[in-house]
């Protein structure tokens, strides 16, 4: 039984991803984790009341998306939510190594996609670093 991990950023590349995801979990009776990371903020400017409450509100964005997927998942063995922060690359490897994933699912690209042509920065880093196989959606 494979383990699969699916990365959600909120962007609609990865909706795409998620949706995928649960296809093959359905059809091969695989646990589902689906990831977000809630990435660092870097604006050293930011007061502490602010930064808690720009952390707040992803968070909350997050649970929802979440909760929209976990709505959309009936049928699957096994689904779980994960919502980490930090680097996202370095986190979904993380999680992938932890539960021993054997396929990871991404977006070809995320909410900051300028660049039509080239794989996002995470998506990337994801395929040249996993410890398994990786399936990048488009
Ligand atoms: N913060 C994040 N949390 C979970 N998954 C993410 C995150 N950022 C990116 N991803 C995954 O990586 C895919 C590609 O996004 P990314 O590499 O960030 O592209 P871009 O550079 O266009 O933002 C997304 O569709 C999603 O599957
Ligand atoms: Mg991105």
């Amino acid at each position: 039984m494979k383990k699969i991990l699916v990365a959600h950023d909120g962007s609609k590349a990865s909706d795409k991803a998620v949706q995928t995801a649960i296809s093959l979990a359905r059809e091969f009776k695989s646990p589902l984790t689906v990831i977000s990371v809630i990435p660092e903020l870097y604006l050293t400017e930011l007061v502490e009341l602010d930064r808690a409450r720009i952390l707040d509100t992803l968070t909350a964005d997050a649970k929802k998306t979440l909760a929209r997927v976990r709505a959309k998942a009936e049928g699957i063995s096994s689904l779980k939510t994960l919502i980490k922060y930090g680097n996202p690359a370095a986190e979904i490897l993380a999680a992938a190594a932890g539960m021993k994933a054997t396929l990871i699912v991404t977006g070809s690209h995320g909410r900051h996609g300028a660049q039509k042509f080239l794989l996002g920065s995470v998506s990337s880093k994801i395929v040249d670093h996993a410890p398994c196989s990786v399936l990048v959606v488009k």
